[in-house]
């Protein structure tokens, strides 16, 4: 089994919207920011018929499976690299898109990474970014930390719910020289698997539950385990494990 979440298979019905959001044209040149596997990447570039889609991540072994999965579809026009989106040097003005599915909440310091990939960007170049709303709003987040852990500790490491707030999000785009900002309500459910046993391998392989079950003992692990079952056990419906969730299409443009 893979160690890298089934993301894509999670996020189906999300990537329906965020493609549908995306608009590629058949000339773009696409940059796809935190690109993991590449999916998004791949489809900007099946898209960008005349273009081309560069996906950018930090994560080398992210990076050598989406370029495995490149080659195996026969991609002629997407290219990856390893790349820290906040600083890395990007050839100035040269994409008409950027992307990003959930890659962009865990910047440092989000203006000055914002402003770096507007550099990037031609002036009035569309900004399409999936970012997930607030924690109490997302099920999946809510209901399996309940589930592993009684400790009413904030969570720590990366935070994924960072550009939840449309007020702070917009603020950051702004002063990171982007205008238009606009935000769409996307509801839809994330996907663990077909049954509760699937769901609950995929399950422990999410960095954060990782995090979670590394400080327990033994015993308290188990009990933990079994928490989690029952929670699954509860979201498995006909058509596979489900928890609700709430994100937004945040758009924008490079201001001139
Ligand atoms: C939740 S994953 C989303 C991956 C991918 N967009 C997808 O939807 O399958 C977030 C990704 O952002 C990447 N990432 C986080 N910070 C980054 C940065 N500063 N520069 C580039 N990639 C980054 C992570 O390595 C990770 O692959």
């Amino acid at each position: 089994m893979s160690d890298l979440f089934d993301y894509d298979a999670e996020l189906r019905l999300h990537n329906e919207v965020f493609r549908a959001a995306a608009r590629v044209g058949s000339h773009d040149r696409v940059l796809d920011i935190g690109c993991g596997t590449g999916q998004s990447t791949r489809e900007a570039a099946r898209a960008a018929v005349d273009g081309s889609a560069l996906g950018v991540d930090l994560s080398v072994p992210m990076l050598e499976r989406a370029r495995r999965l490149s080659d195996d579809q026969g991609l002629a026009n997407v290219t990856f690299q390893q790349a820290d989106a906040q600083v890395h040097p990007f050839p100035p003005e040269r994409f008409d898109l950027c992307i990003s599915r959930f890659g962009t909440m865990f910047f440092a310091d989000p203006v000055a990474a914002f402003t770096n990939i507007g550099r990037a960007l031609r002036p009035a170049a569309r900004l399409v970014l999936l970012v997930w709303q607030e924690r109490d709003r997302n099920e999946w987040a809510t209901a399996i930390r309940r589930s592993l852990t009684t400790a009413s500790a904030t969570p720590h490491g990366p935070n994924p719910f960072s550009l939840a707030d449309p007020t702070v999000t917009e603020g950051i785009l702004t002063a990171a020289g982007f205008a238009e900002v606009g935000f769409t309500d996307v509801r839809e459910p994330v996907y663990y698997g077909p049954d509760s046993a699937t769901a609950f391998d995929a399950v422990l392989r999410l960095w954060e539950v990782k995090d979670l079950l590394a400080d327990l003992d033994d015993a308290t692990a188990e009990q933990a385990h079994a928490r989690l079952r029952t929670t699954l056990d509860a979201h498995n419906t006909d058509g596979g494990v489900y928890f609700d969730s709430r994100a937004w299409i945040v758009t924008a443009r490079r201001r001139h």
